[in-house]
C-alpha cells in the first residue's frame, strides 16, 4: 500500500545516485538537467519529442541502453531508473568517448546544436550491438534532426560506432515501496494498488510512457495536476505469446512489444519502425495509444483488424470487450472513471489468413498518419472468405469499414472501394482533405488487391 505522503525521487544519473525532494515531479527531466543540475549538454530544440536534441540514454536493469527524449519525460517517471547524459560519456580525464570521437573525426558536426542528441542516439545504437546497415542506422537516427543537414557524415560515423563497446549500464536504485511524490504523482507497484488509487483519485490522469501526456508539461507548460504512473505495475508489463493468442500488458512499451508483435504479424516490422522514433518507442506504450483514443493513432486500426479484445480493470473486477466497443466517439472511450486498461489480446493468424498494413503520412519518419489502414483477410481456394478492414484518419474514431468489408465479400474490390464513401466521412484538416483521404483509402485497397493477387511479393510496408 502507498504509505508515505511524499518521497524523494531517486535515480541514477551518469552512474551516481541522485535524490530530489521538494520539486514538482511533473518537472521535465530536461528542465531539471539544464536548470537545476546545470548539465547543459542536453539541448532543447522542439520540446515535443520531435527533434532528438534532448536525447539521453535509459539504462535498463537488464543492461540494455535505450535512447529517450528528456523533454517530454517527467521527473517522477525516471524514479528508480538509470539515466546517462552526454556529460556521462566523458572519461575521468575528460577525454571524449569513442562515440564522440567517431562523430568528430567524420566531421559530423557543424553548428553542433544537435550533436549531443546524435551522440546519445549513436551511443544507444552502439550499445545495442546492431550491424552497421543503412536501414538500421536510419532507424536509430529517425528521431534526430540536424538543421545544418549534415547527415552523410553522421551516417559515416554511425558505421564506425556499430558494435563499439560502451559503458556497462549503471544499476538503478532499488525501490521496494510504491512512491508518492509531492502527493500528486503516484507510482503503484501492483494492479490492486493501481485500481484502488484510480478509485480514490478520479481527478488523476493515468500516465504510462508520457509520449502524449508529457507534451502538457513540455510544450504546453501546463503539466497535469495529479497522475498515477502505471509503468511499474508488473501485471501491466507482461507479454504472453501463447499458441492461439498474444497478450500484452497495457504498459508494455513499443520497444519491448515489437519482437513479439513482428514475429506474430510480420508486416508490423516496417509499420512500427515508422511509429514515432526509437526515443518515442522506448517509453511509449500501446495501452497509451488506446487510452489516447486519437483517430490518427497508428495501433488502433491494426488492433481492430486483428480482432483485439481489451481488458479493463477496476475495483469492481475486470471486464473484457472487443476493441470496436472501446472507441465511442472523438477521443471518447468506454473506460469508466474508475477503470484502467489492463491488457489487450490478439488471436494469432490462422491458416489461410494474411495481414497487411499501411501508413500514409506527409513525412516518412516521425510523423503522424494522414491515413492508416490494416487488413486481415482469410482466403479459401483463392476466394476471400473473410475480411476485416480498419482505418485511422477516416472518421472521429479509428473504425472498421464494415460496408466495404461486406462489398468485398459479395462483389469484390471495386465494390469495396466504392463502399468506403458509405463507411466514412473522413477528417478534413491540414494533413489531408476529406476527398484526399477517401482517395488514399481506396488506393490502399487497390494495393491490397495487388498484394493478394501476387502473394510472392514481399508483404512489407513500403514508404509512402
Ligand atoms: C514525437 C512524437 C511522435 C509520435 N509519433 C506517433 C506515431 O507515429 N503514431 C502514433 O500512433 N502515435 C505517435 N505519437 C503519440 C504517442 O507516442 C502514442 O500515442 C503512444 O502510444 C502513447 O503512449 P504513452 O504510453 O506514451 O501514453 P501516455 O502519454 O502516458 O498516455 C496517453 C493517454 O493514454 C492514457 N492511458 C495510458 N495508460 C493507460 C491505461 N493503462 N489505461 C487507460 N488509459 C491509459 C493516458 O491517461 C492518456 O490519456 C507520437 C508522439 C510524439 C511525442
Ligand atoms: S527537444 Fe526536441 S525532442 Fe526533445
Ligand atoms: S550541426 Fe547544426 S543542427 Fe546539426
Amino acid at each position: 500500500m502507498v504509505s508515505r505522503m511524499a518521497d524523494a525521487i531517486c535515480f541514477t544519473l551518469n552512474g551516481a545516485p541522485v535524490e530530489i525532494a521538494g520539486l514538482s515531479p511533473m518537472t521535465t527531466l530536461l528542465d531539471w538537467l539544464r536548470e537545476h543540475r546545470g548539465l547543459k549538454g542536453t539541448k532543447e530544440g522542439c520540446a515535443e519529442g520531435d527533434c532528438g536534441a534532448c536525447t539521453v540514454a535509459l539504462e535498463r536493469a537488464d543492461g540494455r541502453h535505450e535512447a529517450m527524449n528528456a523533454c517530454i519525460a517527467m521527473l517522477g517517471q525516471v524514479d528508480g531508473q538509470s539515466i546517462r547524459t552526454v556529460e556521462g560519456l566523458l572519461g575521468k580525464d575528460g577525454a571524449p568517448h569513442p562515440v564522440q570521437r567517431a562523430l568528430a573525426e567524420a566531421d559530423a558536426t557543424q553548428c553542433g546544436f544537435c550533436t549531443p542528441g546524435f551522440v546519445m542516439a549513436a551511443y544507444a545504437f552502439a550499445a545495442g550491438g546492431e550491424p552497421p546497415e543503412l536501414e538500421t542506422i536510419h532507424d536509430a537516427l529517425a528521431g534526430n534532426l540536424c538543421r545544418c543537414t549534415g547527415y552523410r557524415p553522421i551516417i559515416d560515423a554511425m558505421k564506425k560506432v556499430a558494435g563499439l563497446a560502451t559503458e556497462p549500464a549503471a544499476p538503478p536504485p532499488a525501490r521496494t515501496m510504491s512512491p508518492v511524490f509531492e502527493n500528486t504523482f503516484f507510482a503503484p507497484r501492483s494492479l490492486a494498488e493501481l485500481v484502488a488509487l484510480r478509485a480514490r483519485h478520479p481527478e488523476a490522469l493515468l500516465l504510462a510512457g508520457g509520449t502524449d501526456l508529457g507534451l502538457l508539461a513540455s510544450r504546453a507548460r501546463q503539466p497535469p495536476q495529479v497522475v498515477i504512473h502505471v509503468a511499474h505495475v508488473p501485471e501491466l508489463n507482461t507479454i504472453d505469446a501463447g499458441k492461439q493468442r498474444v497478450t500484452f500488458g497495457a504498459a508494455v512499451t513499443y520497444a519491448h512489444a515489437m519482437p513479439t508483435l513482428v514475429e506474430a504479424y510480420p508486416p508490423l516490422r516496417t509499420y512500427l519502425a515508422r511509429l514515432g522514433s526509437r526515443q518515442i518507442r522506448t517509453l511509449g506504450t500501446i495501452g497509451g495509444n488506446l487510452g489516447n483514443a486519437s483517430p490518427i493513432g497508428d495501433m488502433p486500426p491494426v488492433l481492430l483488424a486483428l480482432e483485439t479484445k481489451v481488458k479493463l480493470a477496476s475495483p469492481r473486477g475486470a471486464r473484457e470487450l472487443p476493441l470496436e466497443q472501446f472507441f465511442l466517439g472523438y477521443r471518447k472511450t468506454a473506460l469508466a472513471p474508475d477503470e484502467a486498461i489492463e491488457s489487450f489480446s490478439l488471436p494469432r493468424l490462422q491458416p489461410g489468413e494474411t495481414f497487411h498494413c499501411d501508413k500514409v503520412s506527409k513525412r516518412r519518419d516521425q510523423d503522424i498518419s494522414t491515413v492508416a489502414g490494416a487488413y486481415r483477410i482469410r482466403l479459401k481456394n483463392g476466394r476471400i472468405e473473410d475480411a476485416r478492414l480498419a482505418f485511422g484518419g477516416m472518421a472521429a474514431t479509428p473504425k472498421r469499414a464494415s460496408r466495404a468489408e461486406a462489398a468485398l465479400l459479395n462483389d469484390g474490390f471495386e465494390a469495396a472501394r466504392t463502399a468506403l464513401a458509405q463507411d466514412f466521412q473522413p477528417l478534413d484538416d491540414w494533413r489531408g482533405s476529406a476527398a484526399y483521404r477517401l482517395q488514399v483509402a481506396a488506393n490502399l485497397l487497390r494495393r491490397l488487391e495487388l498484394r493478394l493477387a501476387e502473394p510472392q511479393r514481399p508483404v512489407e510496408v513500403e514508404a509512402l
